[in-house]
């Protein structure tokens, strides 16, 4: 059962867990955790799915649709629930999409979270105390800005310094978040990690962006030069990630989170190319790296993450269990054997259109 100093944690609200990371997290904490009740809250945007969560038996399970921004439905959540966990995934999450409508970043990743805490903070307060409370926002590496090529790593310390609207957006929601401990004592955790990739990660992002279209035969758009580097973790680890901080973190503290896995995405590309190469000795594309296209580069593209995870490491015991070449031969065999969850998450126009649009004309 998940602890915090002696006090248990037993009704969770995950929110945006039909989406990536969200759905990983589900699978990962019921395995560990078989008496725990879950309520997943989300809105199923462009980016949540209900098939991420296919499978899962689990009678403790509930799944709400709803928003995040939603004052009455959060508080009829966390009262009917008797919620003493929240671990806030629900967000816009695509750098892209950002810089083309920022406007549902500022209300999604802001004022939701805005709204989920104070909701906690009413509730909490009316049932006597914070003992065995806990919120958990999940947050990114992109609130610290970016690095150039010998910099030291970001660490807890580092001064935020967000490029883009959904870094302006994460970074104004954890200073939100961490307003709450100090002003209401509200009993809460950040975690910033850096890129992550695996099962169930939407194919607009990088990674199964480049399967799909190298299995299909399509360009492989890299941006600029494709000499940006980001530091990437597979899904599980930052699932475990969370776990620890859940169980062992200390109030009021942020933890960074990383791979030691640093490669520039023409590398990242470069990769998947071959992986397929193999695992596709009949495919009339090989060799796959063909396919690789230089486009129009990311207005305000960040250069380089790199995540300082020392303190998780040194305080909680976490350490990254997976490498690069572990983790991209296991994401591109998930996405071959998937076929029609790739199908029932990506066939639709809507998606059809925002690729047409920001990707071939790019
Ligand atoms: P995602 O876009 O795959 O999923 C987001 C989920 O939130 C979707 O299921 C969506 O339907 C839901 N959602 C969106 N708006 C909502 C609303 N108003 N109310 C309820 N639900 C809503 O995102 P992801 O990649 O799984 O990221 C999850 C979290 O982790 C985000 O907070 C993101 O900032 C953070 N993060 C992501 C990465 C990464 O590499 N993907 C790295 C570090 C941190
Ligand atoms: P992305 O997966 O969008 O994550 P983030 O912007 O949060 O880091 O992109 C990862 C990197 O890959 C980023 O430097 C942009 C680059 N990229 C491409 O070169 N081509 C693409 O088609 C996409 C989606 C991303």
């Amino acid at each position: 059962m998940l602890r915090f100093m002696g006090d248990y944690m037993k009704n969770m609200l995950v929110t945006g867990g039909a989406g990536f990371i969200g759905a990983n997290f589900i699978r990962f904490i019921l395995e560990k955790e078989p008496d725990l009740n879950l309520v997943n809250l989300d809105l199923l945007t462009y980016a949540g799915h209900e098939e991420n969560l296919e499978g899962i038996g689990s009678s403790n399970y509930f799944f709400v649709h709803g928003d995040i921004c939603d004052g009455d439905l959060v508080a009829k959540v966390i009262r009917d629930h008797q919620i003493d966990t929240v671990v806030h995934f629900a967000a816009e999450s695509h750098v892209d999409r950002s810089i083309v409508s920022p406007g549902q970043f500022i209300q999604t990743n802001i004022v939701g979270t805005f709204n989920l805490l104070e909701t906690c903070r009413l509730f909490w307060q009316k049932s006597g105390s914070y003992s065995g409370k806990r919120f958990h926002h999940v947050s990114t590496d992109e609130v610290f800005g970016m690095l150039k090529i010998g910099d030291p790593a970001f660490t807890e310390e580092t001064p935020y310094s967000p490029s883009s609207p959904y870094a302006a957006s994460k970074a104004s929601s954890d200073h939100i978040v961490r307003s709450y401990f100090h002003t209401y004592k509200l009993p809460i955790t950040i975690s910033n990690c850096s890129n992550n990739y695996g099962p169930f990660q939407f194919p607009e992002k990088l990674i199964p962006l480049m399967i799909l279209n190298a299995v299909n035969g399509k360009p492989l758009p890299v941006y600029g030069e494709g000499q940006q580097i980001r530091d990437w973790l597979y899904v599980e680890d930052h699932c475990s990630a969370i776990y620890s901080i859940l169980n062992y973190g200390e109030i009021g503290e942020t933890y960074n989170i990383g791979g030691k896995n640093q490669f520039s995405n023409l590398e990242i590309v470069k990769s998947i190319c071959s992986i397929l190469d193999s695992y596709l000795p009949n495919s009339p594309y090989r060799p796959h790296s063909q396919l690789i296209t230089f486009v129009q580069d990311r207005p305000g593209h960040d250069f380089r993450y790199d995540m300082n995870f020392n303190k998780i490491q040194a305080k909680l015991g976490w350490a990254p269990n997976y490498d690069l070449e572990f983790g991209l031969k296991a994401t591109v065999k998930w996405y071959l054997n998937n076929q029609s969850w790739i199908e029932s998450v990506s066939g639709n126009v809507a998606f059809q259109d925002w690729m047409n649009k920001n990707y071939i004309n790019r």
